[in-house]
């Protein structure tokens, strides 16, 4: 059964910037489930992809030193313990992790197709599709079965988790391994960032879900690993249970200990956490409107998808964040989704015009406080809104 646990407002579609202002622009409730059976999280609105998944997506996973670093290290670790003969990456985006491996190894899957010419341009074999059956059923015809399937942050924009796995049960070897990544359940009700919430994101996945998910195609996680990467993520390692090549690492039950000693399985959990978002609204709004008040300025740092949903979900407008910035030039010249700021080019020397900076992008927060010294240096401070809003000196 779902348990309806938290109302995050009309929201936006949460990627689509518009190059000019405009007064409306549709808008959907967001409202967020916990399912007592299987323990996932999910929205319940769900928006045809083809609306969502558009020919100029503006997220590109490599437009960050964190993550390139994170994928990077991620291959290196992928060639040393599996050596797969072929990987196949469902949700390649620019290439990011791909493009660390020999281009005959590697087949990437990307529905946007600005992010799929990208990786072709590179010289890898890119599929600009939608992952379903009929394509895995397509892909095992002309390339076989695939030793190692990997996918980070698109698994949970999918609806059809059924067809998800039915999919790569289909194309995947029998000793073949399946790596994902995702947003950690427990580190957002720990850190409150509710911000993780956006229509692409239906599902937010634990290792208690994700485990009860994978009984039901005779899968099982053997490994897990904390990541820093997007508030605090969880890369899964997944095998079939008949597989007896690995050992199911401690780190697994380990996991799943803590969640349940977290309260992730009882909705009782859910409830506090639609609390703590409550209160983290109107604490956000006191230090801004203050702000405001003494005359002082604040701009938004990284454009992101998560402060969209933070911006609509507190009333945020233009007279308290005047402006973002952000280094993708998708988002470049283009408005904040729903509240009409606009995103500038970032250069050094921008934030010298400001006083505040919120966070936006607060996941990246030491890398961008390492490039940001001069900023804190000259008096300037930033605004974080997790685990709770603060100003930060
Ligand atoms: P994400 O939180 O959804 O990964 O998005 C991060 C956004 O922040 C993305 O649009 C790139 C932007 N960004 C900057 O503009 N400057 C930076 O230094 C970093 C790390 C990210």
């Amino acid at each position: 059964m779902n348990k309806f646990f938290l109302n995050l407002g009309k929201q936006p579609l949460a990627n689509n910037y518009f190059n000019f202002y405009k007064k409306k622009q549709t808008k959907y409730n967001l409202n967020l489930f916990f399912n007592t059976k299987n323990k996932i999280i999910s929205i319940s609105k769900r928006i045809p992809s083809k609306k969502m998944f558009t020919k100029n997506y503006p997220y590109r996973s490599s437009m960050s030193r964190t993550m390139r670093n994170s994928f990077y290290k991620l291959s290196l670790e992928i060639k040393k313990k599996f050596n797969p003969n072929k990987i196949l990456e469902i949700g390649s985006n620019d290439g990011a992790l791909i493009k660390n491996f020999n281009k005959k190894k590697v087949i990437g899957i990307e529905p946007c197709d600005n992010l799929a010419k990208i990786t072709s341009k590179k010289g890898i074999l890119t599929y600009n599709n939608y992952w379903n059956f009929s394509l895995a059923q397509k892909l095992r015809k002309k390339h076989g079965k695939i030793d190692l399937i990997y996918s980070a942050n698109t698994l949970t924009h999918i609806s059809n988790l059924n067809d998800v796995f039915k999919s790569i049960s289909y194309l995947l070897s029998e000793n073949g391994i399946m790596i994902i990544e995702d947003p950690s359940l427990l580190e957002c009700i720990k850190k409150n960032s509710y911000d993780q919430f956006y229509n692409e994101h239906i599902y937010l996945f634990s290792a208690l879900s994700v485990k009860n998910l994978m009984n039901k195609f005779n899968f099982e996680i053997f490994d897990i690993k904390n990541l820093s990467t997007h508030g605090g993520s969880l890369r899964y390692f997944i095998k079939r249970k008949k597989n007896k090549s690995f050992k199911i690492s401690k780190d697994v039950k380990k996991q799943i200990n803590k969640e349940i000693k977290y309260g992730l399985h009882k909705f009782q959990t859910y409830k506090n956490f639609s609390k703590n978002v409550q209160k983290s609204k109107n604490r956000l709004l006191q230090i801004l409107n203050k702000i405001k008040k003494n005359n002082k300025k604040i701009i938004g740092y990284g454009a992101t998808a998560k402060s969209v949903t933070v911006l609509n979900y507190c009333n945020i407008d233009k007279d308290l964040i005047s402006n973002f910035i952000d280094t993708t030039p998708e988002k470049i010249n283009n408005f904040m989704p729903g509240k009409n700021i606009k995103i500038l080019k970032y250069n050094k020397k921008i934030l010298d015009k400001y006083d505040f900076a919120f966070l936006g992008a607060w996941n990246f927060k030491d890398e961008i406080f390492d490039k940001e010294k001069n900023f804190l240096k000259k008096g300037g401070r930033f605004i974080i809104h997790v685990p709770y809003p603060k100003i930060i000196k």
